[in-house]
């Protein structure tokens, strides 16, 4: 694993931006794997600002994201895919038919998982997967104890995510209960894995993740085994790791 060690959000921002920069100037029909969250929200503000100066072309990029709540239209402000919508694809020429994630509307969970394999199938090999990293350790909607769980599936999100992902919502109620996740093969059998933390409130689980064993009871730590992940993350998430880098 590749540590790059940035001073704080925005220089942990602009410098996991231009590893992705760098992926779509060399191959521009690309397949970018997604994450939502707080954390990339400075990364893609920032690819926005290369297309917007004319040095980023995302006509030919496919993108799959890594997970969507269960039940949750496109068009609700809490869904994943008006996340990205907002934060990436309404600001940069993206072809938004080639901008994919689980759908959320579809109650049938088997039918919604086998469609978004189908689709992860379909666009071949991700070559840059972006995760942020869950103060449970997750990626994606991994929970821990999954058991490394393979392809896509529906997941019942543990009393901990509920919470940290509370703020995004009116009230605890409006949070949905279930999500669709792409699973710890999907994420493995990325080409690359580029992996966004900041703050301190993530460094215990950057410790335990990265330099403690790898079990399913920290999903993240799987990562580990994957010969091409980056780690970038600012000073305070890697505040209880200094010693060891
Ligand atoms: C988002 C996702 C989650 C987040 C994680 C960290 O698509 O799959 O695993 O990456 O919960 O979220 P933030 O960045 O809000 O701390």
């Amino acid at each position: 694993m590749k540590i790059i060690r940035t001073k704080d959000y925005d220089d942990m921002s602009r410098k996991a931006a231009n590893i992705i920069s760098a992926q779509v100037v060399l191959k521009p029909d690309c397949v970018l794997g997604l994450a939502t969250g707080s954390t990339p929200i400075g990364l893609y503000n920032r690819l926005a600002e290369c297309y917007d100066n004319g040095d980023l072309d995302f006509s030919q990029v496919t993108t799959v994201n890594l997970d969507e709540y269960k039940g949750l239209t496109r068009e609700d402000p809490q869904s994943y895919y008006y996340f990205m919508n907002e934060n990436l694809f309404q600001k940069v020429n993206i072809n938004k038919d080639r901008t994919f994630l689980p759908d959320g509307t579809e109650p049938d969970s088997e039918k919604a998982c086998r469609q978004y394999n189908e689709i992860l199938a379909s666009v071949g090999q991700v070559d840059i997967q972006l995760l942020g990293l869950g103060h449970n350790g997750h990626i994606g909607f991994n929970e821990p104890d999954s058991f490394f769980k393979t392809e896509t599936h529906c997941v019942t999100l543990t009393e901990q995510t509920i919470q940290a992902n509370r703020r995004f919502f009116e009230s605890e109620e409006d949070v949905p209960r279930q999500a669709y996740t792409m699973g710890i093969k999907t994420i493995m059998s990325a080409r690359r894995i580029l992996l966004v933390v900041s703050g301190e409130d993530k460094a215990e689980t950057v410790k335990n993740a990265f330099f403690g064993p790898v079990t399913p009871q920290v999903p993240a730590s799987v990562l580990q085994l994957h010969n091409d992940v980056i780690l970038v993350a600012d000073e305070a998430a890697l505040s209880k790791v200094g010693e060891l880098l």
